[in-house]
């Protein structure tokens, strides 16, 4: 079965402030150039098997091309298909949350929330699936905060469903998402230095085989890539990142993303894969 994909076209895509250390003042958008590179994602999902589902943008939210951070998607047996609302540091991210919670619930998504308080929780920046869906991965330190995280675990308890915190320390890889890419069931993808020791010693007990990518590899977003049907999707890639990928049996394809690197994001910001 084809994997239902959703993306947000970049018509508003702009760098307006500095939410995170790739973000600059003087960054300047070329909104052409990030509709072309938006459109080869596209294609190079569908290439890979991909069904690409689209949310409309809507205009003054700069980020809304970042599909990955609004909500935390879900499958639960008993449940169903869930979405869990994020709250975003940034206001106007977090101006993104309502439009993206209504796309899910119109398509029948169960909407979880999560009474935060002030705490942060980013989507899918900071919380990812183990592929079999046997838990999730929660990265904490720079967006999603240490007790966000806890109240999102208490509430995946209820439905049986382990979360692993992650402490990031990397202002560079201030999403768990830069520096944490499952490759299969049983191997991952990490940049060690983004994590306090103890959460890369207990990251490393849940896999088989944890490959590992350098500062440079990481902070180019070589770890932010996307797996589709034997494929890799990524920016860059270096002989090192390609001796990996050939052990998983993965192609590497690229796909430009410059201009959204300027914001601070890449290839699996720019997404959320649907149950
Ligand atoms: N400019 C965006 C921000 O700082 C980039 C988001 C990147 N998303 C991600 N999943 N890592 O919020």
């Amino acid at each position: 079965m084809a994997k239902h994909v959703l993306l947000c076209p970049p018509a508003y895509f702009d760098v307006v402030d500095q939410k995170n250390p790739y973000m600059s003042e003087k960054a300047s958008i070329d909104r052409e150039k990030a509709q072309r590179q938006w459109q080869a994602l596209r294609s190079a999902l569908e290439q890979a098997g991909c069904q690409v589902e689209t949310i409309a943008p809507a205009p003054g939210l700069e980020d809304m091309v970042f599909a990955a951070n609004q909500v935390f998607v879900g499958f639960h047996e008993g449940l169903g298909k869930f979405v869990v609302p994020s709250r975003m540091v940034h206001a106007s991210r977090q101006r993104e949350v309502p439009f993206y919670v209504d796309w899910y619930r119109q398509r029948g998504f169960k909407i979880i929330e999560v009474d935060l308080g002030p705490d942060h929780l980013e989507g899918h920046g900071d919380l990812l699936w183990h592929p079999d869906w046997s838990r999730i991965y929660a990265g904490y330190g720079f967006r999603s905060t240490r007790a966000g995280v806890e109240k999102f675990r208490d509430a995946m308890s209820k439905l049986e469903i382990p979360v692993v915190p992650l402490h990031l320390v990397d202002p560079y890889c201030y999403h768990l998402d830069t520096c944490f890419c499952p490759l299969n069931h049983e191997a991952v993808l990490v940049y060690p230095g983004a994590y306090a020791p103890e959460s890369l010693a207990t990251l490393r007990g849940f896999w088989k085989r944890v490959h590992e990518l350098t500062a440079e590899e990481a902070h180019k977003f070589m770890g932010n890539g996307i797996v589709a049907n034997g494929r890799y999707l990524t920016p860059y890639v270096t002989p090192h990142l390609e001796a990996i990928l050939r052990k998983e049996a993965l192609a590497p394809v690229i796909v430009d993303t410059s201009e959204f690197e300027k914001s601070g994001g890449s290839l699996s910001c720019m997404k959320a894969f649907l149950p």
